[in-house]
């Protein structure tokens, strides 16, 4: 059976005062349509998207994952779908609706109703009880729990507005019904609009079995400003942390981990409040995040351990000790067991194993072998001011405390620097640079300046 999924996402989204579509703010780094498309992928892997409103914006993000149909004009939901009626040919059996502001739907709601067209409905609502159901299509049913037709709020009377199942806006539909509705409803109400909602009542009218099924009223929220971004932002933010720990993550204070939707993590490892990941950060097992890091797009391996980190496009390999105060830039590289201390910056870099970096020192554009240490102070001088250049160091070269190594330049394996020297010429393997000029002491220099 052919299930076709169709989102709406021609409307303008006037209420998010944003130059940015409303489907494409994100929360827990998705957009909004992103989630809608992930929650419909089971049923169909190339949904189709209504876009109208600021279209070139979503079909640049979404791309090929779509589908597109496109409504001109915004005449109203029933309308929307009119629009995407020349791709519903007729290998399609049903036709799953929803609206794409619609992001705390689960895969799992979307499972379900697929279901009942495996089970033959001719349509099925999606419902939910609110407690407060202002500005929501009333679900008007009969004493069978069968659908008769969906009142909007602007339209319904007093005793429908009593009404408090509403209309979620996601619906599932056999195919030869929703065609045949659409060519039949009008748009004879307060909002001159083609509404959807009314080839509901056109199905059930022609003796067609329109069934509801419930789900949770928090599901249902459609975003609509950017308060209730926010609050479904918290709600995913949640899910997405709650999945981890069942996973065998241990959160010390979930409502302080924000952990965006694409984020994997390690079994065993343990988060500590205020941690920030984001991307496509990978944690490995048994890691230890204390508290204040913020990692994007970056890695640990397992066993590694960091504080007070920002890491962005970083990635450090296994039982590795990052922090307190390190920055890690774009293109950092480390391998295992590596130390990267504090007031450690590191861009650019590729460091090996063993190789410990305790404090104070920028590390920029420099290939750093293994077992390497660099003392406290010391700086990779990788720009002359136009351009930037690399500095090689070998393995178990010691970097004495502030040297500048300015690059071009190179220190040989097991090559020592001398504190404080700046290193402009190659250092062979094995062999001490120093740089710096030889210290003579001035003895009784003093007394005389001291008067008295
Ligand atoms: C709609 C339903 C209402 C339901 C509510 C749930 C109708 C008539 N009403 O009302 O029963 O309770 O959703 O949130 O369907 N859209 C288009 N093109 C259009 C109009 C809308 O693509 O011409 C899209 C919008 O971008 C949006 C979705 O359809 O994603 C819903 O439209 P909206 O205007 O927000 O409908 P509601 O008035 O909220
Ligand atoms: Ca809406």
């Amino acid at each position: 059976m052919k299930i076709r999924a169709v989102c709406l996402a021609a409307g303008e989204g006037k209420r998010m005062k944003s130059k940015l579509m409303k489907v494409l703010h994100p929360l827990c780094g998705r957009t909004m349509v992103e989630w809608v498309l992930r929650a419909v992928a089971g049923v169909d892997a190339q949904p189709i998207l209504v876009v109208g409103h600021k279209r070139e914006q979503v079909m640049a993000q979404v791309g090929e994952r779509a589908c597109y149909a496109v409504q001109e004009e915004q005449l109203g939901t029933g309308h929307a779908v009119m629009q995407a009626a020349e791709l519903l040919d007729d290998s399609v059996d049903y036709v799953l609706v929803m609206a794409a502001d619609m992001p705390l739907v689960r895969e799992e709601t979307i499972v379900e109703l697929s279901n009942c067209a495996h089970e033959g409905a001719d349509a099925v609502v999606l419902c939910a009880k609110m407690s407060d159901p202002t500005g929501y299509g009333r679900v008007l049913q009969n004493d069978l729990g069968l659908v008769t037709a969906i009142v909007e709020h602007r339209d319904a009377d007093a005793d429908q507005r009593a009404i408090d199942t509403i209309n979620t806006s996601i619906y599932m539909f056999k195919r030869s019904w929703l065609l045949q509705a659409l060519e039949h409803i009008g748009n004879d109400n307060d909002q001159r609009e083609y509404y959807l909602t009314d080839a509901i009542a056109y199905i059930a009218g022609q003796g067609g079995r329109v069934q509801a099924m419930a789900i949770d009223a928090q599901e249902a929220m459609g975003i609509n400003d950017r308060v209730q971004l926010a609050q479904a932002a918290q709600v995913l933010r949640l899910r997405i942390v709650e999945g981890h720990m069942r996973a065998g993550v241990t959160v010390l204070d979930p409502a302080t981990a924000y952990i965006e939707g694409d984020v994997t993590i390690g079994q065993d490892a343990v988060i500590w409040p205020n941690n920030y990941l984001t991307g496509h950060t990978a944690i490995g097992e048994d890691c230890v995040l204390y508290p204040g890091n913020q990692l994007h797009d970056s890695s640990l391996g397992r066993g590694s351990k960091a504080r007070g980190a920002v890491m962005d496009n970083a990635h450090a390999g296994e039982d590795c000790a990052i922090g307190p105060y390190a920055y890690m830039r774009p293109g950092s590289r480390v391998g295992d067991r590596v130390k990267i201390g504090d007031f450690v910056e590191v861009k650019n870099a590729v460091i090996g194993d063993d190789t410990k970096i305790s404090h104070l020192t920028y590390v920029g554009d420099a290939d750093v072998g293994r077992q390497v240490n660099l003392g406290c102070g010391v700086v990779f001088v990788n720009y002359d001011g136009v351009h930037k250049h690399r500095t090689c160091v070998g393995d178990q070269a010691f970097i004495g405390c502030n040297t500048n190594l300015v690059a071009p330049v190179t220190v040989g394996e097991g090559a020592y620097t001398a504190a404080g020297s700046t290193i402009t010429q190659d250092v062979p393997a094995q062999s001490l640079g120093i740089a710096r000029s030889r210290q003579t002491n001035k003895e009784g220099w003093i007394s005389p300046k001291k008067k008295g």
